[in-house]
């Protein structure tokens, strides 16, 4: 495990400038212990891919720490004899046997399985001289492949708490190296196969899983939204993508949570669930960047699944990088798991931040946040987007959570270290505990980070 710079946290009791401090700035987030939105369900336990497809190879503890809530799979990535669809039904089954062992791994813990039937289809082993869906007008081939998946889910009694993610990302030549009007015919018809079978009533549809954001501008979008309005094929969620580049001002749940609600009003189509069933990029996999993803899908009630960048084998291990191996990380079937960095966030959150959530501002710039709950403890977990900084958590209305309107309070920290995915991090360093003066119900707590990988918790009994 690498040593962390976890000494250059300093606490400043700011009690005569709260009263004039900002409700919000580039440094500055907000806890409002009065206004509270309901106990958490951990919208953002999730994460793509990384379940081995032996099933009970990750001991259950990891799955059961984290409270995991959702799982993404459809056998990418494996090579010959397990292809997929295009290759034949042989290699079909390749596919969805370890579909279908991920699927059972997710309902073990009672989380939810998205399906990735592109994955099923085979578009890894694709490219634009093969044979895509709806190739010169002929949708057999691929009504076909739908009713044999529905089929053989169906037959392992495989539909309860499964999503069909109709097609990924097809606005990614990898993935559709073909028209946008060709895949938006494929995600209507899909969606009229799937609804055609009351047996299918119970599973969620989710679309349109673009890689690119909910944009006026953005024509995979907007025909989209246009054609499903106008052919009543709405999906159950509203799913994408939030990969891109860390400053991108639209790579941002603040900004398309906005921006997708005008398109529905344009398009004059009811709102529905999101799910950003891929978010963070590489660089992103650190504490501090997953305190503060966390902190947008609490906020913004959206489910969140954490990216996978792995390939080949480890991309079906591994849990997304939220855990490694003492050595062996590479071996597929070896089982020496070990908590990477981020696994110990994924584990507070969900399993130590219980109670009400309390309401909560982001910096004005986006890149800082925080997500509170108050249980016997106020608990905060805060986390800045790649940079550094001097950041300041101002908890407002300490009075709410009967304490008096002046006073101290004891405030435990936490930091949460590690600088890669590689790192081995079973649990929390804890900083002690500083005495904190307060006036006016108006706790002021300062961090000073001059990393951009470390996140932190405070917590205060009430
Ligand atoms: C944090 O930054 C300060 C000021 O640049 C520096 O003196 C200190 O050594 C840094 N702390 C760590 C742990 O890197
Ligand atoms: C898929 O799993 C079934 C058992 O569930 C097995 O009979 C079949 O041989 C497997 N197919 C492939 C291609 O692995
Ligand atoms: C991809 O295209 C090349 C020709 O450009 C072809 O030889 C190859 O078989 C194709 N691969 C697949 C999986 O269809
Ligand atoms: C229905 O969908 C088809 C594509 O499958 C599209 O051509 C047509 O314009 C849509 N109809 C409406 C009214 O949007
Ligand atoms: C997010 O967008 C939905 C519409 O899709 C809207 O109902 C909701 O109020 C928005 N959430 C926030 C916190 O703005
Ligand atoms: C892992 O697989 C290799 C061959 O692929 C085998 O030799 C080894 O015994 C397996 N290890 C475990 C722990 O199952
Ligand atoms: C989180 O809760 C667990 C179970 O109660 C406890 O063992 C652990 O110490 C807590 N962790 C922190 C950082 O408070
Ligand atoms: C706050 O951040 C925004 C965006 O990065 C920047 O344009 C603005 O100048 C910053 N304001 C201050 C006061 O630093
Ligand atoms: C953060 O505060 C420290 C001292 O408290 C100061 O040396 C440093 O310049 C500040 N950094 C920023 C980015 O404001």
């Amino acid at each position: 495990m690498k040593q962390s710079s976890f000494a250059n946290l300093l606490f400043r009791s700011l009690a005569a400038a709260a009263a004039i401090l900002p409700p919000s700035d580039n440094t500055t987030v907000t806890v409002d212990l009065s206004r509270t939105r309901g106990a958490s369900k951990h919208w953002g336990s999730g994460f793509i891919y990384g379940i081995p497809d032996t099933r009970d190879q990750i001991p259950d503890y990891y799955y059961e720490d984290m409270k995991f809530q959702y799982g993404r799979a459809g056998g990418a990535q494996m090579g010959a004899p397990n292809r997929g669809w295009i290759w034949g039904l042989d290699e079909y089954y390749g596919r969805l046997n370890s579909t279908l062992s991920n699927y059972f791994t997710c309902r073990k813990y009672g989380a939810s399985f998205i399906i990735l039937p592109h994955d099923v289809w085979g578009t890894d082993n694709a490219n634009s001289s093969t044979f895509w869906p709806g190739d010169n007008g002929d949708w057999t081939d691929y009504s076909n492949f739908v009713l044999q998946l529905m089929s053989d889910m169906k037959a392992r009694g495989a539909t309860e708490g499964l999503v069909w993610d109709v097609w990924n990302e097809p606005d990614i030549g990898i993935f559709w190296d073909r028209p946008l009007q060709q895949w938006i015919d494929l995600y209507i018809l899909t969606h009229k196969i799937l609804r055609s079978d009351p047996e299918f009533d119970v599973v969620e549809i989710s679309g349109p899983t673009l890689a690119f954001r909910p944009l006026p501008d953005n024509p995979w979008w907007t025909l989209w939204l246009d054609q499903i309005a106008g052919n009543d094929t709405v999906p159950d969620q509203y799913a994408y993508h939030l990969e891109g580049i860390t400053t991108q001002i639209d790579n941002d749940l603040q900004y398309t949570n906005a921006s997708l609600k005008a398109l529905l009003e344009t398009y004059n189509l009811p709102e529905r669930q999101i799910n950003i069933n891929e978010y963070a990029n590489w660089e992103e996999q650190v504490p501090a960047s997953a305190a503060w993803w966390l902190s947008r899908f609490e906020r913004y009630d959206a489910w969140g699944l954490r990216g996978n960048w792995e390939g080949g084998t480890a991309l079906h291990d591994l849990m997304a990088n939220l855990l490694t191996k003492t050595v062996n990380a590479f071996i597929y079937n070896a089982t020496d798991y070990v908590p990477a960095p981020e696994y110990p966030v994924y584990t507070y959150y969900a399993t130590n931040m219980t109670g009400l959530r309390a309401t909560t501002t982001g910096s004005t710039d986006r890149q800082f946040d925080a997500y509170a709950t108050i249980d016997n403890k106020v608990r905060i977990l805060a986390g800045s987007r790649l940079i550094t900084g001097n950041w300041t958590v101002v908890v407002e209305h300490l009075d709410a959570v009967s304490l008096p309107r002046s006073g101290c309070v004891e405030v435990k920290t936490w930091a949460f270290i590690g600088t890669s995915v590689w790192d081995i991090v079973t649990s929390p360093v804890d900083l002690g505990i500083s005495k904190l003066d307060y006036v006016g119900s108006t706790l002021v707590i300062q961090i000073v980070q001059n990393d951009t990988y470390t996140a932190y918790a405070f917590e205060f009994d009430v």
